[in-house]
């Protein structure tokens, strides 16, 4: 087999068999392949796409590309969730340890903030000692002892993913149906868990820009994860404006800290709160989403589910009095404000210009060695739909850097006031499971 051959193939719009598809994965990961060869074949299925069994087949071989968790020694239906990227979007560290609080084994394997979207991994390293780089067998543990670990993909895992993700972040190719529900479910299928609830956004933020390719995407993985009797189901939610009000990784976790007190902003409650709901259905804990979600208002309203993320963050080595005194956290040497220009409703807030600011406030990586601040990042004071005075605060810029009157300047044009009522938006636009047509 010739890989030009398979690259002309896919780029005259044929399908690739089983055999050719193998080949590829396998050839790439043990470094036979060279990254010019597959970029070319990358770029040639973002314009001609691949075939549900394509799809399906690919998926399959990156999950056996390495190691492959066994949870069955756990008792019980494992959890897991999975979001493809946005901007605020803290919800693992919410919605995990609610769910483990009502009796489910939440298995998580996160990731790094890529781009203008921020990563659970790098959230959760701005509280101090917290170790994410688990072993298979500490993972393991850590589910059994406390119900939930958040942890990083270990190395022996899905290293196709690995190394596909990061040709494909360098060379235009992220943005395509077929490559991340490849990419997202050979994750999910490796890791283990029984059920999974993908959060599959859409909108300026998301990497699919509109309903109708999120909602494509969404039932393909969900086909990919029910036809291998995984629990599979999706939420479609929208990335138009962040999540929550917090952006940046410190102020995230402390939002996060706030909603599992019940105390957090609407819209990311909503979420954690529905998908909850769902992911207790899911693990036969509630019988229904109704049960679900009394459950998880009940964990919420009763402390337990604030305790089960301190039990994890402990378990993880992190220091829990940052947890329990938030104001411990460092606060960046700038603080600022930033003021409505006009009165009127707002109509958007663009959640990608959002995220690129707060990483060029240092809240993200421009390069791959970047170090992030955990303290940059932008506060949200209005969302879509708030009435707004002139001279009213819409949101506050944190930052250790000095040069950031251009940076204020990109976060000022992300709020779009208008003169009309504005209504505020659903958080959960469509939900896609295995019976949903
Ligand atoms: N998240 C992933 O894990 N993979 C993608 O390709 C896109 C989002």
């Amino acid at each position: 087999m010739r890989m030009v051959d398979i690259i002309t193939k896919k780029r005259d719009g044929g399908k690739l068999s089983d055999e050719e598809i193998e080949f590829v994965v396998n050839g790439y990961v043990d470094g036979k392949i060279p990254d010019y060869q597959v970029s070319s074949l990358l770029m040639a299925i973002v314009f001609k796409g691949m075939s549900n069994d394509e799809i399906v087949t690919l998926t399959d071989r990156m999950e056996h590309s390495g190691d492959v968790m066994d949870l069955s020694s756990i008792p019980g239906f494992k959890v897991d969730k999975h979001s493809t990227g946005g901007v605020g979007d803290k919800t693992s560290l919410a919605l995990g340890p609610m769910v483990a609080a009502c009796g489910a084994v939440v298995a998580k394997m996160s990731g790094r903030g890529l781009g203008h979207t921020g990563g659970t991994l790098d959230k959760l390293e701005s509280i101090p000692g917290i170790n994410v780089s688990l072993t298979q067998e500490q993972f393991m543990e850590q589910l059994k002892t406390v119900g939930i670990a958040i942890a990083g993909q270990t190395g022996k895992l899905v290293p196709a993913d690995k190394k596909l993700y990061a040709l494909r972040d360098v060379t235009g190719t992220v943005e395509s149906i077929p490559l991340i529900a490849s990419s997202v479910m050979s994750k999910k299928l490796a890791s283990g868990s029984d059920c999974i609830l993908l959060d599959v956004k859409f909108g300026n933020g998301a990497f699919m820009k509109t309903r109708e390719s999120a909602k494509e995407l969404a039932k393909i993985m969900c086909d990919i994860g029910n036809s291998l009797n995984r629990d599979t189901r999706a939420v479609l939610t929208s990335m138009e404006q962040p999540l929550g009000n917090a952006v940046g990784n410190s102020l995230e976790v402390k939002e996060a800290i706030n909603t599992l007190k019940g105390k957090g902003p609407k819209d990311f409650t909503n979420l954690c709160y529905q998908s909850g709901a769902i992911m207790l259905e899911q693990a036969h804990i509630a019988k229904d989403e109704k049960e679900g979600l009394e459950m998880i208002k009940k964990v919420v309203a009763d402390g337990s589910a604030f305790e089960k993320f301190k039990e994890m963050i402990k378990a993880q080595g992190g220091d829990v009095s940052y947890i329990e005194n938030p104001e411990k956290f460092p606060i960046s040497k700038n603080k600022i404000e930033i003021k409505a220009a006009k009165p009127g409703y707002v109509k958007q807030i663009v959640a990608l210009q959002i995220g690129e600011s707060a990483m060029r406030l240092g809240a993200g990586r421009e390069t791959f060695d970047d170090v992030i601040d955990m303290s940059a990042g932008i506060l949200l004071n209005k969302k879509v739909g708030d009435k707004v005075a002139k001279g009213e605060l819409l949101c506050t810029a944190f930052t250790n850097k000095d040069d950031y009157s251009e940076v204020l300047k990109d976060i000022e044009k992300a709020f779009v006031i208008v003169d009309g009522f504005v209504e505020t938006p659903p958080t959960v636009h469509d939900y896609i499971f295995s019976k949903w047509e």
